[in-house]
C-alpha cells in the first residue's frame, strides 16, 4: 500500500514514517519545510536505511499537488501538515486559517480528482476546548478559544461534511493529546523553533542549558498540586496509532473521531519530578501566573480507539522523559 504523508518531515510524521516503512507501506513525503528541517529527513533516512520519496511542495500550490498524485498514485493519505503554535495563531489568523484549512481544502479536492478516498487526519484534543469533567471521550461537546484550534475544528466538520456527501471516503479523525519523548535512538525528536511554547521542550532545554528556567504556569487550579494536569503521549505511541488507523480505513469505517491519549493525567510539578528522576537534572523554576487560555485538566478516555482499532498506548512519563533527554542531550541545537 502506498501513502501520501503531508508534514512527514516534522516531529510526529517523521516517528510515524519510520513505522510505516517498517511495516512495509510504500511512502511519499510532501512537506514545505517552513517549520521542519530537512536534516530530519536524512535522519529518518539513517534509521530506516531507505531511501525515501520527498517532494518540497506547499499544499496551498494546488497544481503541484494534483501533479504528484497524478504521478504517484497513493491508496491513502496521512494528513499531518499544518501550523500549531496557539500564541502564534491569535497573531496571525488568516495565515494560520489559510494554511491550515485551504491547505486542507486544496488536499481533499486534489484526493477527489485522484479517486483517492482514505484519509487519516491529525486533530487535537484542543477541540474539546475546556470540557466540564475529564476524562474525555470522543462525543464530548467541541468548541475552540483560539484560531488554531477553531482551524482544527473547522477541518473537523469539513471532513464530516464531506463524508455525509459521498460515503466512499473513509476518514480516521484523530485526536492527540500531549506527544512528548522521540524515537528510542536518539536521532529524531522535536526541534521547536526558538522559545520552546509546549513543557517538554521547555524542561529539556533548561536541563541541557539552554535556558535558566521554567516559568510555571499557575499553582492555584483545582488539581493535585495546583499546576496544569495534561495526558502526555509518547509519540512512538502515538505513530503506532496511525498505523492502526490505516489498517481500519481498510475496512471502510465511513468518517470516525478517535482520542490518541494514555488515559492518566500528570500535573506539570509531577512531569518535572519524573524528568529529574531519570535525567538526573535539576530542573529551575517558578510559579507565575496563568498562561492565557490554559485550562486545569485534560486527559483522554481512550477506550474507544482501544475497542476500534486494537490500539493503546504503552509508554509511560518515565519512558517518556528519559527519550525527550536521550534526544536533547545528543542533540543540543535540534538539527542545527
Ligand atoms: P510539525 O510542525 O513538527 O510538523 C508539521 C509539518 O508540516 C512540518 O514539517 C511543516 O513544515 C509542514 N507543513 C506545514 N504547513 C505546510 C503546508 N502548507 N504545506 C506543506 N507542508 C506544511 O508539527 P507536529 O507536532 O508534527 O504536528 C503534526 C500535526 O499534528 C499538526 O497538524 C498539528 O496541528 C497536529 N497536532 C500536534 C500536536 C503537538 O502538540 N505536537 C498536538 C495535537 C495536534
Ligand atoms: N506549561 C508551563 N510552562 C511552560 C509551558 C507549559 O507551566 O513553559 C504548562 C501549561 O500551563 C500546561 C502544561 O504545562 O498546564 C502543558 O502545556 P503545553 O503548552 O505543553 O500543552 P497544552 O496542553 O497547553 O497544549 C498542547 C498543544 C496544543 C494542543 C493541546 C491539546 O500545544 O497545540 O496540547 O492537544 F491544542
Amino acid at each position: 500500500m502506498k501513502i501520501l504523508v503531508t508534514g512527514g518531515n516534522g516531529y510526529i510524521g517523521s516517528h510515524t514514517v519510520i513505522q510505516l516503512i517498517n511495516a512495509g507501506y510504500e511512502i511519499v513525503i510532501v512537506d514545505n519545510l517552513c517549520n521542519s528541517k530537512i536534516e530530519a529527513l536524512s535522519r529518518v533516512e539513517n534509521i530506516v536505511n531507505t531511501k525515501i520519496k520527498f517532494h518540497k511542495v506547499d499544499l496551498l500550490n494546488k497544481e503541484k499537488l494534483n501533479q504528484i498524485f497524478e504521478d504517484e498514485k497513493v491508496d491513502a493519505v496521512i494528513h499531518f501538515a499544518g501550523l500549531k503554535a496557539v500564541g502564534e495563531s491569535v497573531e496571525i489568523p488568516l495565515h494560520y486559517y489559510n494554511n491550515n484549512v485551504v491547505g486542507t481544502l486544496n488536499l481533499l479536492e486534489v484526493m477527489k480528482n485522484n479517486k483517492v478516498s482514505k484519509l487519516v487526519f491529525s486533530s487535537s484534543a484542543t477541540v474539546y476546548g475546556d470540557p466540564h469533567t475529564v476524562p474525555i471521550l470522543e462525543n464530548f461537546p467541541l468548541s475552540a478559544t483560539n484560531p488554531y484550534g477553531r482551524s482544527k475544528l473547522m477541518i473537523e466538520e469539513i471532513l464530516r461534511d464531506l463524508y455525509k456527501s459521498d460515503n466512499n471516503w473513509d476518514i480516521a479523525i484523530l485526536r492527540y493529546f500531549n506527544p512528548v519523548g522521540a524515537h528510542e535512538s536518539g536521532k529524531i525528536g522535536e526541534d521547536p523553533n526558538g522559545i520552546p511554547n509546549n513543557l517538554m521542550p521547555f524542561i529539556t532545554q533548561v536541563a541541557v542549558g539552554k535556558r535558566e528556567s521554567l516559568a510555571v504556569f499557575g499553582n492555584d487550579y483545582p488539581t493535585v498540586d495546583g499546576t496544569g494536569v495534561r495526558d502526555y503521549i509518547h509519540v512512538v505511541d502515538l505513530a503506532a496509532g496511525h498505523l492502526k488507523a490505516l489498517e481500519k480505513l481498510v475496512k471502510n469505517p465511513g468518517c470516525v473521531e478517535y482520542n490518541l491519549g494514555t488515559g492518566n493525567g500528570y500535573s506539570v510539578l509531577q512531569v518535572i519530578d519524573a524528568f529529574k528522576k531519570v535525567s538526573g537534572k535539576e530542573i529551575a523554576y517558578s510559579i507565575v501566573d496563568r498562561r492565557a487560555g490554559d485550562i486545569a485538566a485534560c486527559y483522554a478516555d481512550p477506550k474507544f480507539a482501544k475497542e476500534e482499532l486494537g490500539w493503546e498506548a504503552k509508554y509511560g512519563i518515565d519512558k517518556m522523559c528519559e527519550d525527550s533527554w536521550r534526544w536533547q542531550s545528543q542533540n543540543p541545537d535540534g538539527y542545527e
